[in-house]
């Protein structure tokens, strides 16, 4: 069978266009009504996506008062989502540097169990400088010590996932007995960070394990990816640099012993859909008239650990010497240097910058007719740059449907995409082999 592509679903506010929940063909549903995100899901599922996700920070945005961006705990939103779908993988993003692993390796197995199968977990290490706060104000973790915490962090839910077998559960009613001593067993870990004895309360989850996913760019991201990651969200704003990333991270996968099919790589694509070009690109001014700079400049600010960008005036020519040594930033590293890119390459003023990032904070954005979006689907997909894409509407629910109803159709003409689900659980959508645990005889006689 020829490729498949595969698509997963990014919800966020009310699209990801940062003025999007202003805009009139936005949902007109609180961004606290379950009510949304299930019919996201649904709509999701009937096009036949691979997945939806959830991103997540741990604190509230400065910019709250001018900008949407409240949302619900996510695993919470992904056990609603369990019970209103049957097909579509649930990823949410869980953090490593504010969570203890007992009680993430138990959520997202209870989200395995409750869907069926369908569970993805998106690895962060949390680079908001703010959150830090919220967990104890000992001050920002740095980059380095957050990847050697969520190495760690990996070391212990992997244990607790596989400290069941999937043969341990007997439920022998005649017999009373409901488990196999022999095939559960504690993990007795004792390390830098944690002191886990284990094993997990609960049975063996449908996947092994829930899938993982991870987001993080830099060169330690990377090699973090390269060890764990199922599937990569990553942000490009040209083909050229997402080819890059693309062989560079298959090439570290296959180091670590892992084949690279195993590792999907999803750049995000904002697509503004239109029936003509100039259509679509009408609609794409008009949203980007809502922004206001002032919620940018903050946003920019957050990316860069809290640097003060205030006193830049908004119509003169940024040089990269405006910004800090992306290497010296201990927040979103990899996104400071796609930004950083962005003024060597194009020169623009604040006021532009700014306004590239609205659209979907410097991921590719398209504003096209569904096919030329198609084609760069395809391109990219076809040419060393993408397994998949993370879509991510620039409106919702309007972009999503237009992009199920327009571009879905092409790319499945194109026998690039699913028509129908072929499995159940989200490691079959995205083709993914079952963990290999050390209750199997190879691992065992080691
Ligand atoms: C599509 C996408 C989604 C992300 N979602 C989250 C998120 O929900 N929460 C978070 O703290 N970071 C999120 N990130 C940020 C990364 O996980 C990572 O922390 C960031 O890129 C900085 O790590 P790095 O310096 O290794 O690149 C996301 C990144 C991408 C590309």
């Amino acid at each position: 069978m020829q490729r498949q592509l595969h698509l997963n679903l990014f919800f966020h506010s009310r699209g990801h266009h940062e003025a999007s929940w202003r805009h009139p063909h936005s949902s007109p549903l609180p961004l606290t009504d379950i009510g949304y995100y299930q019919d996201l899901a649904r709509k999701a599922e009937a096009a036949k996506f691979d997945s939806i996700f959830l991103a997540d920070q741990l604190a509230l945005g400065e910019d709250a008062a001018q900008a949407a961006r409240t949302w619900l705990e996510p695993i919470t939103v992904l056990a609603a989502l369990a019970v209103s779908t049957s097909r579509i993988g649930l990823i949410a993003t869980c953090s490593t540097t504010y969570t203890e692993p007992f009680n993430l390796a138990r959520q997202f197995a209870s989200i395995d169990h409750i869907s069926n199968g369908r569970a993805g977990w998106n690895i962060v290490t949390s680079w908001l400088a703010t959150a830090a706060r919220n967990f104890g104000d000992t001050g920002q973790v740095s980059h380095e010590d957050r990847y050697a915490r969520a190495e760690e962090f990996m070391t212990v839910v992997k244990g607790l996932w596989d400290s069941w077998s999937e043969d341990a559960v007997l439920d022998d009613r005649a017999s009373g007995r409901y488990a196999r001593p022999d095939r559960i067993r504690p993990i007795n870990h004792r390390g830098q960070f944690y002191r886990v004895a284990g094993p997990l309360n609960m049975p063996r989850c449908p996947q092994g394990r829930p899938v993982l996913v991870q987001a993080g760019s830099s060169d330690t991201g990377r090699r973090f990816a390269a060890r764990y990651a199922e599937a990569v969200f990553t942000a490009h704003m040209e083909k050229r640099t997402a080819q890059a990333f693309y062989a560079d991270l298959k090439a570290l996968a296959r180091a670590e012993g892992r084949h690279p099919d195993q590792v999907l790589i999803l750049p995000g694509l904002s697509p503004m859909i239109g029936s003509t070009e100039a259509e679509a690109k009408r609609m794409a001014r008009e949203l980007n008239e809502f922004a206001d700079p002032e919620v940018g400049r903050k946003r920019l600010s957050g990316r860069f650990g809290g640097h003060d960008f205030s006193h830049l005036p908004l119509d003169r020519p940024l040089t990269p010497e405006d910004f800090p040594d992306p290497g010296s930033v201990q927040a979103a590293r990899s996104r400071t240097e796609v930004i950083i890119n962005i003024v060597r390459r194009d020169k623009p003023t604040l006021r532009q910058l700014l306004a590239y990032m609205a659209g979907a904070r410097g991921h590719f954005t398209m504003a096209g007719t569904p096919e030329q979006i198609a084609d760069l689907i395809e391109d990219w997909f076809t040419d060393g740059a993408a397994d998949g894409f993370n879509v991510m509407p620039p409106l919702l629910p309007n972009m999503l449907e237009i992009f199920s109803a327009e571009v879905i159709p092409l790319l499945q003409r194109r026998g690039l995409f699913r028509t129908e689900y072929s499995g159940i659980t989200l490691r079959e959508h995205y083709g993914l082999d079952w963990p290999k645990t050390a209750f199997e005889p190879a691992a065992a006689a080691e």
